[in-house]
């Protein structure tokens, strides 16, 4: 007879995940990121799924923008070479394409947008 939720209103958890209530926290981790694996593939299937555009272009391999991923996971299971993972399930040896992923927006050349790969 008594029926307990112990889940949030849809509403409530959607405007959580677009910033509201993980801002604080955000501001010291970072969802997903692109590993070595990445490189000189670019395949962009990832940029095709990402519904915030966070996913951007530099020379050698893609990136995902720190401040605007929402940490949906869309883009992991589409890259063919394993390159995205979410920051704590990232491999040892690619550990330091965590702070990569964060420090390339600060730099001189910043990646840019990318060329969907359906477009
Ligand atoms: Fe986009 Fe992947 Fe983040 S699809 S929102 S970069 S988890
Ligand atoms: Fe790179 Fe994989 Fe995206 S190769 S461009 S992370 S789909």
């Amino acid at each position: 007879m008594f029926r307990i939720r112990l889940v949030s209103p849809p509403q409530d958890e959607g405007r959580q995940r677009e910033g509201g209530g993980r801002s604080t926290f955000r501001e010291h981790r970072m969802p997903y990121i692109i590993a070595e694996p990445c490189i000189n593939v670019k395949d962009r299937s990832c940029v095709d799924v990402c519904p915030v555009d966070c996913i951007y272009e530099g020379p050698d391999m893609l990136y995902i923008h720190p401040d605007e991923c929402i940490d949906c996971g869309a883009c992991e299971p589409e890259c063919p070479v394993t390159a995205i993972f979410p920051e704590e399930d990232t491999p040892p040896q690619w550990k330091s394409f965590i702070a990569l992923n964060r420090d390339i927006f600060q730099s001189e050349n910043p990646p840019g947008k990318p060329q969907r790969k359906g477009s």
